[in-house]
């Protein structure tokens, strides 16, 4: 069944820290969805970069009730909790479109280094597609197994292909999988799981919608992060309450 995980998917995930899911969304949806989406690229900033990886909207479901819809989709959020196998809230989503000729490579990367989070290790990104994502027009590549590593994580410069595999030489000769996506299709990886995409060389815009979840107990860490920035927390405070809700349940 379309959005159903296949009965050994997450095995799959658990082994490799990532899975690809198909028809997580129906068509009307993805195109309501896509619509939101390019809609508030309009309106809502976007976080800059050196160069132009993406356009980036973060936390787009406080501001746009179609994407909450999206960011707090049952579907999404039931998925998401089977892969990873734990409670989990929502920590937060990111619009990112890739804007057609002018979009660069979305270096490799570990996502979870970038987070002020203390007590998490479950954290898994849905990554939806709201148009066809061919390798063309920048789809995901990951590197199975690499969330089982011991060594250190770091957060590296996203537009510098050299720097991730700098500080994580064993993955230099790593298998890399690339998953082309149907629009409606979406992946699901770990956060320590490491990915990057492939520049738009497309005529249309790559739009997606990432959903991002963490463990439901974590903990902020008193690190700098644009999310938790304006919410005056201390180190210790948990992630809880509206913001950060839990993800299969209606509040707490
Ligand atoms: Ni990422």
């Amino acid at each position: 069944m379309p959005g159903e995980l296949a009965p050994d998917a997450v095995e799959d995930y658990r082994r490799n820290g990532f899975a690809r899911i198909p028809g997580v969304l129906a068509p009307d949806e993805v195109a309501r969805f896509r619509e939101a989406a390019l809609v508030a690229a309009e309106r809502l900033p976007s976080r800059r970069y050196k160069g132009e990886p993406f356009t980036q909207l973060v936390n787009t479901w406080q501001a746009d009730p179609t994407l909450a819809e999206l960011t707090r989709h049952p579907r999404v959020a039931a998925l998401a909790e089977a892969l990873a196998g734990a409670p989990l809230r929502l920590w937060h989503d990111q619009v990112l479109i890739k804007q057609p000729h002018r979009s660069t490579a979305t270096e490799l990367h570990f996502d979870a280094p970038y987070w002020p989070h203390t007590g998490a290790h479950d954290w898994i990104t849905a990554w939806i597609a709201l148009v066809d994502v061919p390798v063309e027009r920048g789809c995901m590549t990951f590197l199975p197994g690499s969330h089982h590593r011991s060594a250190e994580f770091a957060g590296v410069d996203l537009e510098d292909p050299a720097a991730l595999l700098a500080t994580a030489p064993d993955l230099v000769y790593s298998e890399r999988v690339t998953l082309p996506l149907r629009a409606g299709d979406a992946t699901f990886h770990h956060g320590h799981c490491a990915h990057m995409a492939t520049p738009n060389l497309t005529d249309e815009p790559r739009v997606a919608h990432a959903v991002i979840f963490m463990d439901a107990g974590t903990r902020f860490s008193g690190a700098e992060h644009p999310v938790t920035e304006p919410l005056g927390l201390a180190a210790g405070d948990p992630l809880d309450g509206e913001l950060f809700p839990r993800a299969t349940v209606p509040a707490d």
